[in-house]
């Protein structure tokens, strides 16, 4: 039992590993599928009229060459005459994408609510009260989002997407109340991809079934079913990269540690639609520049507002003897950071020393003193979660070290 309890946090740090290797190959496949399938789509040109692949009922084809051979992809409307012996089904990637990335959120952030999930300064919440919001927040983002695919804003694309944006936008500004900045952002990233893979789940593939059991039986397809795929894989297709970004937004604390963490990351998603926007339409072979630089001036204006302000002046400390003022730092960082940041941590859950930084000794503060000015001041991303709550005095006080040369 005694070994189990210290191996524990060392287990957790290699399910993590594997299942994190898994969530990002099964998600390339998926979403490369996916991209792979607009394109083709948005691509394919139809067969002259009266030529044999017109008559056969196909409604557009290509020709590409990769990986040293030729292809010639046909696509047919609505289904081919007679049903195909053998057809792939593509669902697997969407699916284990979801169920590594759940694993991966469990293993990340359930298993360790107290450190990963729950910031004092913005609630005092219990560890099952931050996993149910987590939890919940899924629910509900597919539950409103099918509603309104459902309702009649689902057939105006453009209104529906606004709605959707700002639905979005609402979720992140909420779920900034209850739990940890990085916390927020996962959970509106597993919102999403949720989202996609229900859709995947629940209305493209059983349409897909459909259609295939009405040829089966003989009968023609539905054109109904067709449609109603394509409407959510057109979502899906625009909720990439914004999901993608925010799956990768834990390793940028300017972005979840602001203040107004959610304005952040609803800049950050617009820019993402704006760029996925351009992509769908140069397909079909039209380049229209003013999305994506609309999107780029999105990143820029942003990157500006949320810059850090210069630091203030430094008056008083400066005159400190820099030996006397260093043996402070180092007292405050033993306190406040060890735990975590060394080459055995003590804090429950941690087996390494977080992000390979290790603060034990005055050598290696200094090596990392731009890095904890940074982390501990600039964006207060450090100590997680302020867990061993580091007060505003002592961040002034290194912030005043590091000004004056981090001696
Ligand atoms: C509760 C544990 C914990 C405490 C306490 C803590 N950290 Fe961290 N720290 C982490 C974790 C976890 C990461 C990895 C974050 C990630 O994956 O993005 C990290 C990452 C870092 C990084 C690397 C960031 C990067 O992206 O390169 C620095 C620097 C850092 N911490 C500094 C500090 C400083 C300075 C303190 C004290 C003021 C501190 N930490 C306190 C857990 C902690």
């Amino acid at each position: 039992m005694e070994v189990f309890d210290y191996l524990t946090p060392y287990l957790l740090d290699w399910s993590n590993l594997v299942v994190r290797w898994l969530h990002v190959i099964t998600g390339i496949a998926w979403i490369g599928a996916s991209f792979y399938f607009v394109w083709l789509d948005n691509t394919i040109r139809p067969p002259a009229a009266g030529s044999e692949l017109a008559k056969k009922g196909v409604s557009g084809e290509l020709w590409a060459v990769h990986g040293g051979g030729f292809y010639n992809p046909q696509k047919y409307l609505v289904a081919p005459s007679e049903l195909p012996k053998e057809l792939h089904w593509f669902k697997w990637e969407a699916y284990s994408t979801w169920l590594s990335g759940f694993a991966l959120l469990t293993i990340v952030y359930y298993f360790n609510a107290q450190a990963m999930m729950i910031d004092q300064s913005v609630a005092d919440l219990t560890s099952l009260q931050a996993v149910g919001i987590g939890l919940a927040s899924l629910v509900i983002g597919w539950t409103v989002y099918d509603l309104l695919c459902r309702s009649k804003l689902g057939q105006h694309d453009l209104a529906f997407g606004v709605v959707m944006f700002a639905f979005l936008v609402a979720s992140a500004w909420g779920l900034n109340h209850f739990l940890s900045g990085r916390a927020a952002y996962i959970h509106v990233g597993a919102m999403i991809g949720t989202i996609m893979v229900a859709n995947v789940l629940m209305l493209i593939i059983p349409g897909q079934r459909k259609m295939v059991a009405a040829m089966a039986a003989g009968g023609k397809p539905d054109p109904i079913h067709g449609l109603r795929a394509k409407q959510r894989s057109v979502h899906n297709n625009y909720f990439t990269l914004p999901v993608v970004f925010i799956m990768i937004s834990n390793h940028y604390a300017m972005t979840y540690r602001h203040q107004h963490a959610w304005a952040v990351l609803a800049a950050i998603m617009a820019a993402g639609v704006l760029i996925r926007h351009f992509f769908n339409l140069r397909h079909r072979g039209r380049i229209e520049w003013r999305y994506p630089l609309a999107g780029v001036a999105i990143l820029i204006a942003l990157a500006v507002a949320i810059a850090p302000r210069p630091p203030a002046a430094t008056t008083a400390v400066a005159a400190d003897d820099p030996v006397a003022r260093f043996v402070k730092i180092q007292a405050i960082i033993s306190q406040r950071c060890t735990v975590c940041h060394a080459d055995k941590p003590t804090q429950p859950g941690f087996a390494a020393a977080p992000a390979g930084i290790e603060l034990q000794s005055g050598a290696l503060i200094h090596q990392n003193a731009a890095k904890i000015y940074q982390q501990a001041v600039q964006t207060k991303a450090m100590p997680l979660a302020n867990l061993t709550q580091m007060t505003d005095a002592e961040r002034a006080q290194i912030a005043a070290w590091y000004e004056s040369g981090a001696k």
